[in-house]
């Protein structure tokens, strides 16, 4: 390796000796990439490459390729050192079997925003036990293979929101005993079969706004001991079931608001909760009967009830159930006997990536990773519960250690273009 001292720069030496403590032979740094360390790290974002670069530095820990044009990912691609990798803002559409399968170090793995990813493999994620964080929001995912998620005891932050999710069904999560936080907004899922949060006993936030739900299955929450935040706003939701809420003892935020809740006998037992409960909860606004229209049924009075049969117990709702031919663009028949053949064939047209590509601010795209949502961006302007100010903290792993900022390189102050001039492209 090379390495020129230019006579104004010999008293840089010392410094540039730790840096050439790299061992010889390490492989060279990619063409038009950036490689840093510590850790050692592989920069390569926002360089339109259409593929992963073919030879990578095989002790790199943290790979980074965002808002690039990647189509395809392949067995072989990656080193078993990454711990952190991000694939996020590509035009991937096929993860071919076996892509991850050897990195059992990687802790964060980020393929959002990829809008031409349909569907996924069920090993995909197979062999990940490290796995903390999977980022998978804003792509085109109509359903999930069964045992997509099976094993990935270490997972902590799910993320699947902004997708086309129709049905989740049961037992998906079911080995999640450590996720936290379990994002689906933004989907069109209209319908939960019953145990499809079995096995989520750690969850804390559970997102399900901004979907179709009509109804949610009584016994649906019945593991989510520890679930703080439930979201089901601007959904379908008619009833809910006081029931489906008790089996909730650590929940301190719900919001229920844009749904059209009919505030006849169907909320008594929702109606009973609100009156005993200290959760901070949303506006419930009555949509029917005409009467009690515009009303929040949780101040509705006793008496409106008085009348209602006293076992009152909720319609469970039919089970219809996720059935596996649903994976096969089966047409599967909508709560309302309407067909359902859209929503089948994978939902909205896919967005064109290239426009997308150009609506990226050009800071956004140099920066290895935009700034993670904040709280507020989820919580915010979603109308607010009485009572209660959202817990502000950390939403994510992005809020760890992990270094998010602009390009580092932790002992030298020098600026990073002065540095690659002295040490060309090939000091990694
Ligand atoms: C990537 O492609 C876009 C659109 O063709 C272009 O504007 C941009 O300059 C390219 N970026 C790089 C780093 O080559
Ligand atoms: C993105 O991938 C699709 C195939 O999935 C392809 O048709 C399209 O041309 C790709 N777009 C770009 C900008 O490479
Ligand atoms: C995940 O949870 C199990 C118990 O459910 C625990 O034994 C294990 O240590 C946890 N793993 C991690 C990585 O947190
Ligand atoms: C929720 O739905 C209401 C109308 O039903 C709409 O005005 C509002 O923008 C929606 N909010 C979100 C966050 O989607
Ligand atoms: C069924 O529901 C869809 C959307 O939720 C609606 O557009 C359609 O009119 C409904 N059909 C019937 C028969 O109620």
């Amino acid at each position: 390796m090379p390495l020129r001292l230019r006579p104004p720069l010999y008293g840089l030496a010392p410094v540039l000796l730790t840096l050439l403590a790299v061992p010889l032979g390490a492989p060279t740094c990619p063409m038009l990439c950036t490689c840093y360390f510590p850790p050692p790290t592989v920069s390569c974002q926002a360089n339109n490459f259409s593929s992963v670069p073919r030879v990578l530095p095989h002790n790199a820990q943290r790979l980074f390729l965002q808002n690039n044009l990647i189509g395809t990912l392949r067995a072989g691609m990656f080193g078993p050192s990454l711990v952190t990798l991000w694939l996020y803002s590509n035009n991937i559409s096929s993860i071919q079997s076996g892509t991850f399968r050897h990195l059992q170090a990687l802790e964060e793995l980020d393929l959002g925003d990829n809008r031409n990813l349909r569907t996924l493999d069920p090993d995909t994620f197979h062999g990940l036990e490290r796995l903390q964080s999977l980022h998978l929001y804003r792509c085109q995912l109509s359903s999930l293979p069964n045992t997509i998620f099976r094993n990935l005891f270490s997972l902590q932050y799910l993320y699947l929101q902004e997708n086309n999710l129709l049905c989740l069904q049961d037992d998906l999560f079911v080995d999640l005993a450590n996720l936290s936080h379990l994002f689906l907004h933004g989907n069109k899922i209209w319908q939960l079969s019953e145990n499809v949060f079995r096995g989520l006993s750690g969850l804390d936030r559970l997102l399900l706004h901004r979907n179709r739900l009509h109804t949610i299955p009584t016994w649906a929450f019945r593991d989510l001991r520890k679930l703080t935040i439930l979201y089901l706003f601007n959904n379908s939701l008619t009833t809910l079931s006081g029931e489906t809420l008790s089996n909730l003892p650590s929940l301190e935020f719900l919001r229920l608001n844009n749904n059209p809740w009919a505030c006849d006998c169907r909320a008594r037992s929702l109606w009973i909760w609100f009156q005993h409960t200290r959760v901070s909860i949303s506006d419930v606004i009555c949509a029917s009967p005409a009467e009690r229209k515009g009303r929040d049924m949780r101040y509705l009075k006793g008496t409106v009830f008085q009348d209602c049969p006293p076992t009152n117990h909720q319609p469970v709702g039919f089970d219809w159930g996720c059935r596996p031919e649903w994976e096969n663009g089966a047409v599967h028949p909508h709560p309302n006997g309407s067909s359902n053949h859209l929503y089948g064939l994978g939902g909205s047209p896919p967005a064109d990536p290239s426009s997308f590509y150009r609506d990226v601010p050009a800071n956004e795209i140099r920066s290895p990773k935009y700034d993670p949502p904040t709280e507020d961006d989820y919580w915010g302007s979603y109308g607010s519960e009485e009572g209660g100010q959202l817990k502000k903290g950390c939403s994510g792993p992005g809020c760890t250690s992990l270094d998010s900022g602009a390009i580092r390189i932790g002992f030298l102050s020098l600026p990073l273009p002065c540095l690659l001039m002295l040490l060309g492209p090939s000091w990694f």
